[in-house]
């Protein structure tokens, strides 16, 4: 099958560089936490809107880039996503989980409340396409969890990279997010990303900071 193709852009500089940005990169990303408790300090646009570019730049199924970044700002729907929010994690934490679930949850020490909903500058709610409509057509996506996710990992080390702190949020069930940001139903929420600066002395779980071993993590044939 014919196809058209263009030059790689691509330098390759020596190893023993290519080692030393490999550790660079791993001492800066090692230190990203997730926080809860946030400064409500707004920043510029555009730091969200490159953060965005470099996630839409992920691999992705057939490049189809079955993704969507909603970014909120506003303080009235912030309010309005923390309200169904906190009321599906109530049912969650009261009824639903199971033990094993909150026995998991317990080092974390998260509960019902989700004040940074409201607190934080800047909510992005990352939506997975199942499908794209183009000119009246269903176009099926591929490997749709597998793109958003990397895209999401690439959102969050640039913003970690960029300097802003972050909380990746699941309240579950989120389908309340398709109603609020008015997205169509061929869109599943994937996570809502919650982004700023950490409060003063903001607390983290200890025990979020314990990372399994390469050992642990990896095997070499
Ligand atoms: C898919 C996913 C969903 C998560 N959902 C929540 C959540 O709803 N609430 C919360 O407080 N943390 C949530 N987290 C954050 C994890 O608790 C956190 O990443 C983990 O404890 C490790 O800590 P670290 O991010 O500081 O390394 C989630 C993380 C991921 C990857």
């Amino acid at each position: 099958m014919k196809f058209e193709t263009i030059k790689l852009k691509h330098t390759i500089i020596p190893v023993k560089e290519i080692r030393k940005k490999s550790k660079e990169f791993y001492n800066i990303i090692k230190n990203r936490r997730s926080i809860r408790e946030f400064k409500s300090q707004s920043f510029n646009d555009n730091i969200i809107k490159n953060s965005i570019l470099a996630a839409g730049s992920a691999p992705n199924g057939a490049n189809l880039q079955p993704w969507h970044f909603v970014v909120i700002k506003s303080k009235k729907i912030k309010k309005e996503i923390r309200n169904a929010a906190e009321k599906e994690e109530k049912k969650f934490y009261n009824k639903i989980a199971p033990r094993a679930w909150l026995d998991a949850l317990k080092p974390l020490g998260t509960d019902s409340d989700k004040k940074f909903l409201e607190e934080a500058p800047i909510l992005i709610v990352i939506f997975e396409k199942k499908f794209s409509i183009k000119k009246n057509i269903k176009i099926k996506n591929y490997y749709v969890k597998e793109s958003v996710g990397i895209a999401t990992g690439i959102l969050i080390s640039c913003l970690h990279y960029a300097g802003l702190c972050m909380l990746t949020h699941t309240p579950s069930p989120m389908t309340f997010l398709n109603k609020i940001l008015k997205r169509p139903s061929s869109e599943k929420p994937f996570v809502i990303l919650v982004v700023g600066f950490p409060e003063e002395n903001c607390k983290i779980p200890k025990f979020a900071t314990k990372k399994k071993s390469i050992k642990q993590i990896s095997t070499w044939l």
